[in-house]
């Protein structure tokens, strides 16, 4: 057995271009890039690693039945400068010397039965190309830092779909060709707009186009704006910061922390901008930034933000020119769209393109965002339909169905490729005229014909969102062991990094829209369980779908959450929500009084005010009373509107003093004297501002 794996571990290195050293044992000692270099002799070797792995566990399928044992192969693999000599001895055909042989041994040390493990600098140069993720650092021997060991999981797909070959878009693969073509020419950029109808295509050609990019030495980098169910801190542009820093999407906090050194120590970015990288990265920053970043003003947060992304993708695209893609930002908010201008903006005079895709409808390029843009050349292509040529081309690669059904679907499907093919999926089992007109009824139709298990966890999938996390839908249909392949298998959901992502957003309606209100309801509530103590926001997003009473006391707390990170237009937005719910007067009060605060950070000093005056309206107690008062002084001391401001103070005292709320005295003090200084009142300042200390 030893020895057919022996042959089969030197055909497969050496198909891959690497030579096998010497087998010690049963360890085979390959190289890569010894004696000749080639650029991506990393990826070469990963390759060949997962190639053999899969060869042994073949071999040890075979041959389990007689030796009653599996075989099982696992891989340390190490990049960086050896010393290398021809060998006198029998021992292998080079003598290596130096660490990064150690460290290799070391890495093969970390891999558990069937685990490919490489180091940091090999993970560097394939990362690209493949799926891996972080593990734990470990101390080695003679080095000042951890080592950091990544396992690899899988090759990467340029988008799942690219298994399946594009058809047709040959003007628009040429025309994007050609920039970036130009953009390698003069290491200038642009951004680049594809727009179309949901199912057109658009997520498709973006991929080949990304493929392409790959393949002329483009780092690339993609991330999706969802509709509903994105998690706190992997929106589209902290997701795109994070791939950028070579974090896998899995990646926990402190591997995001030490990207964000990392990437400061390698000059990525400058000093000043540190702290402004820890929260596109997710990441907590150390205290001393945490206090500037708290000292910070609203705008000055806002202007940091954008340089640093600027900043970030200029440097990034020193070494290798960029090609960023953000999906769907028909879906992007308003900070994320400025935030994606920030990124775009950099393109004007950096080897990086930009490429979006958006639908028409609620295309933020129709509207004064487009300004935003100004100084980017930019590029934008419509899609149409596929040409009825392209379109019978794709059908045909679709099914194996007589020809006659296939023309009927491609006739019907009107050059949309999407619908095409969730006919031709659904034509196996009915007679076209019987195929229901929409893709969301088509989607329908095939999920009754699924097993119900999963049946049951396609539709509760539906609730999490167009991307969801394996644990969280096993924690929805209550099966521990559920997998998604059957789903895979269907064309329904493709895995994503460590998540799985629905084929299509429609696919993902079509589900959600099976389900019956009240089961809707119940999965809500389930999932809103679920995220409570791991992800506020999505938690109180659930509490409220399943119209839950605990729906605003979630909102007030991801609020909370939110203002802590000073993500004050987030933290508003959620304050707003729950405000909307919220029919008890007590959490109306405090989601008021949140709203209020918020406005006030945010310099919007005069909604602050009207805040805590419906706030006052709602409030009860002595103690809310003063507060909403001391809050509107606040907002007028702001605004210079002195009289009125003392006035509230005055009527805020005595409340705040029968509840012996000794916090809220001394803020009112505080005030108080702040209201008189620029009056000129002097003693009588120092004097508040000393009670203020008493309290
Ligand atoms: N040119 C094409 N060749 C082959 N398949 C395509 C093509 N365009 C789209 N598809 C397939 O049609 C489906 C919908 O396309 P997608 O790119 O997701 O649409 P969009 O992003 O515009 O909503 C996907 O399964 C995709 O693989
Ligand atoms: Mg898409």
């Amino acid at each position: 057995i030893m020895a057919r794996v022996k042959a089969e571990a030197t055909a497969i290195i050496e198909r891959h271009g690497g030579t096998v050293n010497q087998f010690v044992g049963d360890e085979v000692y390959a190289l890569f890039g010894v004696p000749q270099a080639r650029r991506d002799d990393p990826a070469r070797a990963v390759r060949a690693a997962l190639e053999l792995h899969r060869a042994v566990d073949e071999v040890s399928a075979q041959v389990e039945a007689r030796t009653r044992q599996r075989l099982t192969m696992h891989t340390g693999i190490n990049t960086g400068p050896v010393l290398v000599r021809l060998s006198e001895s029998h021992a292998g055909r080079y003598m290596l010397t130096g660490d990064t042989v150690n460290t290799g041994a070391r890495l093969l040390g970390l891999a558990a039965p069937g685990e490919v493990v490489v180091g940091p600098e090999t993970w560097g140069q394939v990362r690209d190309a493949f799926e891996g993720q972080a593990g734990e650092p470990v101390a080695v021997k003679g080095k000042e830092r951890p080592l950091v060991p990544y396992r690899i999981a899988a090759e990467r797909d340029a988008g799942e779909a690219s298994a399946r070959a594009l058809v047709g878009r040959g003007e628009e693969l040429r025309q994007l060709a050609a920039l970036a073509q130009g953009c390698l020419e003069h290491r200038r950029g642009r951004a680049i707009v594809l727009r179309g109808d949901p199912g057109i295509g658009k997520s498709r050609l973006a991929a080949e186009f990304l493929a392409m990019a790959r393949d002329l030495g483009f780092s690339c980098h993609r991330a999706l704006v969802l509709d509903f169910g994105a998690e706190t801190g992997r929106d589209a542009v902290r997701s795109l910061v994070q791939s950028l820093l070579g974090l896998s999407s899995g990646a926990d906090a402190a591997a995001r922390r030490d990207a964000v050194e990392l990437a400061r120590t390698q000059g990525l970015v400058s000093a000043d901008h540190e702290v402004f990288l820890y929260d596109l990265a997710d990441a907590a920053p150390p205290a001393p930034l945490r206090a500037i970043h708290a000292a910070m003003s609203v705008a000055a947060r806002q202007r940091g933000a954008h340089e640093t992304l600027g900043e970030l993708v200029r440097n990034a695209s020193r070494g290798k020119p960029l090609a960023l893609l953000v999906e769907d930002i028909h879906w992007a908010d308003a900070v994320t769209l400025e935030r994606l201008a920030a990124l775009a903006a950099a393109a004007a005079a950096s080897p990086l393109l930009f490429v979006m895709t958006t639908r028409f409808e609620g295309d933020p390029m129709a509207g004064p965002w487009r300004s935003a843009l100004r100084g980017v050349p930019t590029t934008g292509i419509d899609l149409g339909p596929l040409a009825p040529e392209d379109a019978a081309a794709l059908a045909a690669s679709l099914s194996e169905m007589p020809e006659s059904v296939v023309r009927g679907c491609v006739e019907r499907a009107e050059g949309n490729p999407l619908f095409l093919e969730q006919l031709l999926l659904n034509a196996e089992g009915a007679a076209l005229e019987k195929l229901p007109g929409t893709i969301q009824a088509l989607v329908l139709a095939r999920m009754d014909r699924l097993e119900p298990a999963h049946r049951d966890a396609l539709q509760a999938a539906s609730i999490l969102g167009q991307r969801y996390s394996l644990e969280a839908l096993r924690h929805l249909v209550e099966d521990p062991a559920y997998d998604c392949a059957k789903l895979v298998e269907h064309y329904l959901v493709q895995p994503e990094g460590a998540d799985y992502l629905f084929c299509h957003a429609l696919i993902r309606d079509g589900a959600r829209e099976s389900l019956l209100k009240v089961r809707r309801k119940q999965l809500h509530a389930r999932a809103a369980a679920w995220f409570e103590g791991r992800d506020a926001v999505l938690a109180a997003e659930h509490f409220d779908r399943a119209d839950s009473p605990q729906a605003p006391g979630a909102y007030l707390r991801a609020s909370e959450a939110e203002a802590s990170q000073y993500r004050y237009d987030a933290a508003l937005a959620l304050a707003e929500r729950g405000l909307t719910v919220a029919s008890q007067r007590a959490e109306r009060f405090a989601l008021l009084a949140a709203r209020a605060r918020l406005l006030l950070e945010m310099g919007r000093a005069h909604d602050s005010i009207e805040a805590n005056r419906a706030g006052l309206e709602a409030a009860e107690s002595p103690t809310e009373r003063a507060e909403a008062l001391v809050g509107m002084a606040a907002g007028m001391r702001i605004n210079d509107r002195f009289a009125e401001g003392l006035a509230a103070l005055e009527q805020a005292q005595p409340l705040a003093e029968e509840a012996a709320e000794s916090m809220l005295l001394s803020r009112l003090h505080h005030l108080r004297g702040n209201f008189y200084f620029p009056l000129g009142r002097i003693d009588e300042c120092l004097r508040e501002h000393r009670l203020a200390l008493v309290h």
